[in-house]
């Protein structure tokens, strides 16, 4: 078979796109001061700025849209989205939020306090956000392979369990009010971490008694990750894979913008129902009652829809070669890819792409404004502009391992031609590499600067 893979849906609604000339798309970028997140949706052609969201949802979750009962106590929407979670994820409680960084404020926000540690593979920015606003110290310990995007091995996103333990005994169980994992790595190029992983894992934080919650966005992605790259679980069901990896864990945030298939939503999951009594004071507060959680009925039913259809093996089998195939066209384009591709997202290495351009000249967001110039393709950095800071005590910036920039492919929502054009875009970006100008900070927030940073060129 010579087909790269083929879609297991066919296409009942669509959308229409504006073509933009080069000259429009200068403007848009100028008047954005340069970062492509101030540009407006229309102004882009293909938009892989996030897999978040930005999924492409199915006849039988519309169907449930309509069926969304808007009760504000006990919806029979709820029930349905509760069975879903406890059914797929194995967790028993579950109270849902706006989306997946309400979760993550919830939880932190109810168990860590100020100067208390929380360990992660690698926290997403949003995580790692919510954490610093409280004070709290958020620590990576993604295994050094993960930083190289050279060597292709299967689970690049694990965690460094020896770097954890040391890390646990040198700052005291006390001043670790719980551990996360994120499956799979956003931040360290998609990849996933392995079964064996997670519940080593697992067993460090259980043996100092510390609660493991795994950030699970894209917890089916994961699993179909170990299912074909862990000859152990090749011929396991997914939705098995599913129950055993979180089966390790105490629950889990979510944002199921991702692996639920929706546009809006998020959940926090748990096995014990003290902690659950915990947060839900505080959801009440700050979200909604427990059974909406600032959501819709509406956006309930597609998420309990959307969760199965996540866990779908021909999805899966499609999801995982759609962006395998992007990965290569961009390499046909001559950009560093990094290697393996992930699972929601095919990452280039921007600092091998421009090397003349310094991490403290943010290469891959000069990349990500170059690309959208050459095609009208958006992409994001995850670099030094997400998340260089300053160490306190050498008082020198400490750049992000990788300036990577992220091609993250919405689900269920482009073709094999749109990864075509996309490829073509990026060669002829890469035709006048060297051209490419270095960045600056004109301006930008303290906290997530990324999102709002006005830049100019060096
Ligand atoms: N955790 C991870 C690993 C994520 O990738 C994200 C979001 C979140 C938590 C927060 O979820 O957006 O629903 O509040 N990542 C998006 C991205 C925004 O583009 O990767 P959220």
């Amino acid at each position: 078979m010579t087909i790269p893979f083929i879609e297991p849906f066919r296409i009942k609604v669509v959308e229409k796109v504006k073509m933009t000339t080069k000259e429009e798309r200068q403007m848009a970028l100028v008047k954005a001061h340069l970062n492509l997140f101030n540009v407006p949706g229309e102004d882009v052609y293909i938009d892989l700025l996030t897999d978040s969201g930005t999924n492409a949802m199915s006849d039988e979750q519309w169907a449930g849209m309509m069926r969304g009962d808007e009760s504000y106590a006990g919806a029979k929407s709820f029930y349905r989205f509760e069975k879903a979670v406890q059914e797929i994820l194995g967790f028993e409680y579950v109270l849902p939020t706006h989306q997946g960084r309400a979760a993550e404020g919830m939880l932190f926000s109810s168990l860590v306090k100020k100067g208390q540690s929380v360990p992660n593979n690698r926290h997403f920015d949003t995580t790692q956000a919510n954490l610093l606003v409280l004070g709290a110290n958020p620590v990576d310990f993604t295994v050094p392979e993960g930083e190289d995007s050279t060597i292709d091995l299967p689970f690049k996103g694990n965690m460094d369990l020896e770097k954890l333990k040391e890390f646990i005994q040198a700052v005291g169980v006390e001043n670790i009010p719980l551990g996360m994992l994120t499956i799979t790595n956003n931040s360290a190029a998609g990849q996933p971490v392995s079964m064996d992983n997670i519940r080593q894992t697992a067993e460090i934080y259980h043996s100092y008694g510390i609660p493991f919650f795994l950030d699970a966005c894209r917890f089916a992605e994961n699993a179909w990750f170990i299912k074909i790259r862990d000859p152990k679980y090749a011929n396991t069901p997914v939705k098995d894979i599913v129950l055993e990896m979180c089966s390790y864990a105490d629950g889990c945030t979510m944002s199921a913008k991702k692996d639920a298939l929706v546009n809006i939503g998020g959940f926090i999951a748990f096995r014990d129902p003290e902690l659950k009594q915990k947060i839900a004071q505080n959801l009440i507060v700050h979200e909604g009652f427990l059974t909406y959680g600032g959501l819709a009925g509406r956006d309930l039913e597609a998420i309990a829809v959307g969760l199965h259809e996540g866990i779908d093996e021909d999805y899966l089998n499609y999801r995982e070669a759609h962006t395998r195939y992007l990965g290569k066209v961009l390499v046909e384009a001559g950009l560093p890819v990094y290697m393996p591709t992930g699972g929601h997202a095919v990452y280039v290495d921007g600092g091998k792409a421009l090397p003349h351009i310094p991490p403290s000249q943010f290469p891959a967001v000069a990349l990500a404004n170059a690309l959208y110039l050459a095609g009208g393709v958006r992409t994001v950095e995850i670099g030094s502009l997400m998340f260089e800071h300053l160490d306190p005590q050498a008082g020198k910036p400490v750049y992000a391992p990788l300036e990577l920039l992220r091609f993250a492919i919405p689900r269920r929502v482009y073709t094999r031609s749109h990864l075509d054009y996309i490829g073509e875009s990026a060669f002829e970006c890469m035709k006048e590499a060297e051209l490419i100008r270095g960045l600056r900070v004109k301006w930008a927030p303290p906290v997530l600067r990324h999102f709002m940073a006005q830049l100019e060129e060096v």
